[in-house]
């Protein structure tokens, strides 16, 4: 039997809470499974006192994570914080400074940070895990650097943020408003401390790039990930999107193109009758294309305190067998400069408008899009007030600037407020 392998947790949140219980009630299991004890030596949170469900009293405690990680009875460093930067990435340099690997399930850090993080890693032969950061319970980060490996990844694509689509689904199927479901969302631990992260689609971007970098050997590039959140989305568009066979879904994409790299996170009409369509609540799903594979399609909790420790701990078990793979699938030193490429590939685009109720308004929306190359495939118009009407227009296949053009150019004195204009996404 080989030494235990000794953690230092910092963060005893949702997730690290959740980590202690596993590691807790299932220590034979992981000890069968990985020929040594999995025990943790140290823990750190903010508050020493809070009451958190499980025992802590076997666990020395450090008020300060730099400590934690620096600590001579830890082996692995187990980051469960949050934060882009402060307390998570000193400690987690610090760990690393340390002779430390480092299991972290925060997407935000290495969004950010993650190449200068692997670089320093591997420099020092220590590994940097974070199964966890994408996708909560779902093992993509396993599929695309082990069991994909062998493919040229053509596209990758998904639901990666629970929240938004708990949000989604949920003012759908319940009829309430946003801000009683995004309490319940806070409710089910789905939440980032900042939710901002969430329904901007912040958070989301965080993943996709996490996931491009793998995918593609591209150095992580989260500033280029064109995105947009779900705030202004409302019941209506729900609705509407809902007569015309669609759902709407936060949805990322991400591929290489001869232009170069494309990634964006944005709100997306998908048929719903589609797998993406029909994804319910937190769950999330991660659709990857590799040239010798076909499809895969991943799908699974996105978030919450069981899925996302069980994905903490699959890291934790690689690391106690000995497996050492690089942070993002190859050395950090060979991951290339991804060229950003702005998506371009023409799609479908669902519109909807509110139009003053007078002769002629139709046809001059219609003309203005005419004028801009926007081919209209489907249009209904319904729910009129005293003065005016919302109108729904499916497009035809049509690039994005021809259509920011023709709504740019949408006459005033016909037009009340401003259009919302979705992507319809093709999934096969
Ligand atoms: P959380 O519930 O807010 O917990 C954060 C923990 O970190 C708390 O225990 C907090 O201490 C501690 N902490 C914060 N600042 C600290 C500091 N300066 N020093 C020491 N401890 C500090 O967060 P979470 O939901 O568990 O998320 C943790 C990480 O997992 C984040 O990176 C998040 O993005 C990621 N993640 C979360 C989920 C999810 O479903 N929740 C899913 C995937 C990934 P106190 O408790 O004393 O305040
Ligand atoms: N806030 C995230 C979500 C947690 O809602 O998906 C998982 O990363």
């Amino acid at each position: 039997m080989s030494d235990p392998l000794r953690l230092g947790i910092a963060g005893l949140g949702t997730v690290g809470v959740g980590v202690v219980r596993i590691i807790r009630q299932q220590a034979a299991l992981l000890e069968a499974r990985t020929g040594r004890k999995i025990a943790i030596t140290a823990v750190s949170a903010r508050s020493k006192d809070k009451d958190r469900g499980v025992p802590l009293s076997d666990y020395a405690w450090e008020d300060d994570p730099v400590a934690l990680a620096e600590r001579d009875d830890v082996d692995v460093f187990v980051e469960l914080m949050g934060g882009d930067a402060g307390p998570a990435k000193d400690a987690t340099e610090a760990a690393l400074a340390a002779g430390k690997d480092v299991v972290t399930a925060n997407k935000a850090m290495l969004a950010h940070h993650g190449q200068a993080l692997a670089e320093t890693a591997e420099s020092a032969g220590r590994v940097i895990r974070y199964e966890a950061a994408v996708a909560g319970g779902i093992p993509v980060m396993k599929a695309l650097t082990e069991g994909l490996a062998g493919n040229d990844i053509t596209r990758v694509m998904g639901v990666m943020n629970g929240t938004c689509n708990y949000i989604l689904t949920q003012m759908q199927a319940t009829r309430q408003g946003y801000n009683a479901l995004f309490a319940e969302a806070d409710k089910l631990g789905y939440l980032e401390a900042d939710p901002n992260l969430d329904v901007g689609g912040i958070d989301a971007g965080h993943k996709l790039a996490l996931l491009s970098s793998v995918a593609f050997g591209t150095q992580v590039d989260f500033d280029s990930v064109e995105l947009e959140g779900i705030q202004n989305i409302t019941l209506e568009d729900i609705d509407a999107a809902d007569d015309m066979g669609y759902r709407i879904k936060l949805l990322g994409v991400a591929q290489m193109t001869g232009r170069g790299l494309e990634q964006r996170m944005s709100p997306c009409l998908v048929p719903s009758t589609s797998p993406l369509g029909q994804l319910e609540g937190g769950t999330n799903m991660v659709v990857i294309e590799g040239d010798a594979v076909g499809q895969i399609v991943l799908r699974g909790a996105g978030a919450g305190e069981g899925p996302t420790a069980s994905a903490v701990l699959s890291d934790i078990i690689d690391i106690a067998r000995g497996l050492r793979l690089p942070t993002f699938g190859q050395p950090a030193t060979t991951l290339k400069t991804a060229r950003p490429a702005q998506a371009a590939i023409p799609a479908p685009y669902y519109i909807r408008m509110q139009l003053v109720d007078k002769p002629g308004a139709l046809a001059k929306v219609a003309a203005v899009l005419g004028d801009a190359g926007v081919s209209i495939d489907r249009m209904r118009q319904y729910g009129h007030n005293d003065t005016s009407a919302p109108v729904l227009i499916v497009t035809h296949k049509t690039p994005r600037v021809a259509l920011d053009e023709a709504l740019q150019n949408m006459d005033a004195s016909v037009v009340v407020g401003d259009p919302v204009a979705i992507r319809i996404e093709t999934v096969d």
